[in-house]
C-alpha cells in the first residue's frame, strides 16, 4: 500500500465493514488531533499509521557503499526497492546523527548533523527523496532522554556550576561521599559519575557519555521541539522515541527499593511529569503535522500503556511494550518461555486497548537477538518454515507491525564463543563487573549472550554470497558478518519463489487488501494450548482465523467450537486443505482462512 495519497489508493481495497476511507484518508492529512469523518465498523479511527508496515534499519550494518567497512546512507537509499519489494511502507532509521559511537549513535553529540561515517545532509537529502518517490515515508529515532557527553551542551555543563548551561543535565552533590542514590545503569555499575570539574555526579541511566538530560528544564525541552521541528520541515514523518517513559524523574531522585535494583526500568519510567511533557510536544510539534510517533516503552506496563496512547489525551500513537520480547529474560538471563505465556500477553494488550488506542507488534529490533533463533526455530529443517509462521503472525496481529532488518531473510543468531568478538558497551560493561570480578563463570557468560546479545542482530545485512555477504567491499566490516552468509542472503532470496523474503511480501499484500487483518476484533480461541496459536480477527461480517503450529510435531488439529476452517487466503507449507474442521498441521505450519 502507497502511504502518501491513500485516497487514490484505499478505495480500492474498501469493503462494506470498511466505511468511508476516502474521508479518512482526507483527515489523515491534517493535524492528528483533528476530528475524524469516519471509523471502521468497530469504531476504529482508520490512519495510515496504523495500516503501515514498518522495516527498521539499523544504519551502521545494512549496506556500505564506499568500502569502509561501515553501513551509510548511500547504501540504504541503493536498497530502497529491496525494502519495497518486501511491502514495507513506512522506515524506522536508528540514529544517523552525529555521534562518538559509545553506543551505536544512541549517544548523540549535534541532533542536526549526520554521522561522518553514514554520509553527509546530502545523502540524507537523497535517501529522503528516494524514499518519498517510492511513495514510502520515514521516521527517526528521536534520542533525547539523553545526549553524548560530547554534545555542546554537555561539554558546557560540566565547566561549572553556574554555567547557563549546567541546568541541562542532572547534576547531584555526593551523599556522605557516595554517589547522591542507588540508581544503576542499565549498562553496569552506578547511574551517577563523579565529574572532576565540579566534584558533583551527573546521572546517566546507560553508559557513562549518555548524561540524562534534564527534562524539567523548560529550556531543554524547547531545544528537543526545535530539533524536532528541524527534521520534520525537512519532510520526514515521525518518530521512534527511545527509552521516553524515562524522560521525567521522580522528584527528589529517592533510592531504588530492593525489588527493583534488577527491574529498575519500572522505577525509571513513567515519571511525574512524563503525560505533561508528551502532552506539550505534542501541542508544541507533533499536531502541527501528520505523523507517526512510536514512544519505545521499556518499565511501561500493559495496564499503563493506554494512558500514552489514547488518542484523546493527545501524547503518542502508539508504543513498544516489552512483554513479548523479554518473555525469554530473567534480569540478562535466557529463561524458557512457552506459547501460553506470549498468547496471554497478546491478550492483556488487547484486552488494555479500546478503539481509542493503538499498539505495535514486533518480536525484535537491534536491542535483541534475531526472530527466527529466539521465537522460532533456526535448525536447518524448520528456520524456514518457522520464520514464515512468525512473518504471519507479525502481520496478522492487533498492531503496526515493525520488522527488522534481516529477519526477512530469516537471518540467524551469531555463533559467538569469545568475548572478543563482541561491540557491545552492554556486554563488555557487563563482563567487566560480572566475570572480571568472578560473579559469573566465562563460559556461562558467553553461553547465555549466545542465546540474548544485541549484538546477533547488528551482524551485517548478508546480501549475496561474495565475500562479508556483500555488505561492504573492506576485509574487515565494523562487526562479523554471520559465517552462514552463503546459505542465507537476499540474492537468492529475491530469486526464489518460495523464500521468506517472498512470502513475507505475499502476507504485506494480503494484509494490505484485508481490512480486517489491521483493524479487526482479535481473539485467541485456544489460549492454553501450548503448541498452536489459533485466532481470529473480525471486522463487521469478515472474520479471518490464523493458525500456527509453534512446534516441530505434526500435529492433528480439530478447530474447537464447531469451527471450521473455511477458505484457504496463504499457507507457509502449500497446504490446501480448508473447509474442514480437522486439520494436519505440519511442524511450524501457518495458514490464514476466510471464514
Ligand atoms: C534503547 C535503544 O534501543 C538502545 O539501543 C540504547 O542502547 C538505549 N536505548 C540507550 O539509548
Amino acid at each position: 500500500m502507497t502511504l502518501v495519497d491513500s485516497r487514490i489508493v484505499l478505495p480500492a481495497i474498501a469493503i462494506t465493514s470498511m466505511i468511508l476511507f476516502t474521508e479518512a484518508a482526507a483527515d489523515a492529512t491534517q493535524a492528528q488531533t483533528s476530528t475524524p469523518q469516519s471509523t471502521t465498523a468497530n469504531g476504529y479511527q482508520p490512519r495510515w499509521w496504523k495500516e503501515a508496515i514498518v522495516y527498521q534499519v539499523y544504519p551502521r550494518s545494512f549496506k556500505d557503499s564506499n568500502g569502509d567497512g561501515i553501513g551509510d546512507l548511500k547504501g540504504i537509499t541503493s536498497k530502497l526497492d529491496y525494502i519495497e519489494g518486501l511491502g514495507a511502507n513506512v522506515i524506522w532509521l536508528s540514529p544517523h546523527y552525529d555521534s562518538p559511537n559509545a553506543d551505536n549513535g544512541y549517544d548523540i553529540r549535534n541532533y542536526r548533523k549526520v554521522m561522518a561515517e553514514f554520509g553527509t545532509m546530502a545523502d540524507f537529502d537523497e535517501l529522503l527523496k528516494g524514499i518519498k518517490q517510492r511513495h514510502m515515508k520515514l521516521i527517526l529515532d528521536l534520542v533525547v532522554n539523553h545526549s553524548s557527553d560530547e554534545h555542546a551542551w554537555f561539554v558546557e555543563s560540566r565547566k561549572s556550576k553556574d554555567n547557563p548551561y549546567r541546568d541541562y543535565y542532572i547534576w547531584r552533590p555526593a551523599n556522605a561521599a557516595h554517589e547522591p542514590n542507588n540508581w544503576v545503569s542499565f549498562f553496569s555499575g552506578s547511574a551517577w559519575k563523579l565529574d572532576p570539574a565540579t566534584k558533583e555526579y551527573y546521572l546517566h541511566l546507560f553508559a557513562e557519555k549518555q548524561p540524562d538530560l534534564n527534562w524539567d528544564n523548560p529550556s531543554v525541552r524547547q531545544e528537543v521541539y526545535d530539533l524536532m521541528k528541524f527534521w520534520l520541515d525537512k519532510g520526514v514523518d515521525g518518530f521512534r522515541m527511545d527509552v521516553i517513559p524515562f524522560i521525567s524523574k521522580r522528584e527528589r531522585l529517592p533510592d531504588l527499593p530492593p525489588a527493583y535494583l534488577t527491574r529498575p526500568q519500572y522505577f525509571y519510567a513513567m515519571g511525574p511529569h512524563l503525560h505533561e511533557y508528551l502532552q506539550e510536544m505534542n501541542r508544541e510539534v507533533l499536531s502541527k503535522y501528520d505523523v507517526m510517533t512510536v514512544g519505545e516503552a521499556f518499565g511501561v506496563t500493559l495496564e499503563q500503556t493506554p494512558t500514552l496512547v489514547d488518542e484523546r489525551r493527545n501524547e503518542l500513537n502508539m508504543i513498544f511494550n516489552f512483554d513479548v520480547v523479554r518473555l525469554n529474560r530473567d534480569g540478562r538471563k535466557w529463561r524458557n518461555w512457552n506459547l501460553p505465556e506470549m498468547k496471554a500477553v497478546y491478550t492483556t494488550q488487547d484486552k488494555a486497548l479500546d478503539v481509542h488506542s493503538w499498539n505495535t507488534i514486533f518480536l525484535s529490533n537491534h536491542d535483541n537477538p534475531r526472530v527466527v533463533s529466539t521465537f522460532g526455530d533456526d535448525s536447518p529443517g524448520f528456520r524456514v518454515p518457522s520464520a514464515k509462521l512468525l512473518a504471519t503472525m507479525l502481520l496478522t496481529l492487533k498492531g503496526t507491525p515493525f520488522i527488522y532488518q534481516g529477519d526477512e531473510l530469516g537471518m540467524t543468531n551469531y555463533p559467538f564463543t569469545h568475548i572478543e568478538e563482541f561491540d557491545d558497551i552492554e556486554v563488555k560493561n557487563a563482563w567487566k563487573a560480572e566475570v572480571l570480578t568472578g560473579k559469573v563463570k566465562a563460559d556461562d557468560y558467553i553461553a547465555n549472550l549466545r542465546k540474548t546479545s544485541r549484538d546477533h542482530s547488528r551482524t551485517p545485512m548478508q546480501w549475496d554470497s561474495s565475500s562479508n555477504g556483500g555488505f561492504t567491499t573492506a576485509a574487515n566490516p565494523w562487526l562479523a558478518v554471520n559465517p552462514n552468509y552463503k546459505d542465507i542472503n537476499a540474492r537468492q532470496e529475491l530469486a526464489d519463489p518460495n523464500s521468506i523474503y517472498n512470502y513475507f511480501s505475499k502476507m504485506a499484500k494480503l494484509r494490505e487488501k484485508t481490512p480486517a487483518l489491521v483493524y479487526g476484533d482479535y481473539e485467541d480461541l485456544d489460549p492454553q494450548n501450548m503448541k498452536i496459536f489459533l485466532y481470529t480477527r473480525t471486522l463487521g461480517t469478515d472474520k479471518y482465523l490464523v493458525v500456527l503450529n509453534f512446534s516441530e510435531d505434526n500435529i492433528s488439529y480439530t478447530l474447537p467450537g464447531g469451527l471450521k476452517a473455511g477458505q484457504l487466503q496463504i499457507s507457509n507449507l502449500g497446504t490446501k486443505e480448508q473447509n474442514t474442521a480437522a486439520l494436519k498441521l505440519k511442524g511450524w505450519e501457518a495458514r490464514v482462512y476466510k471464514q
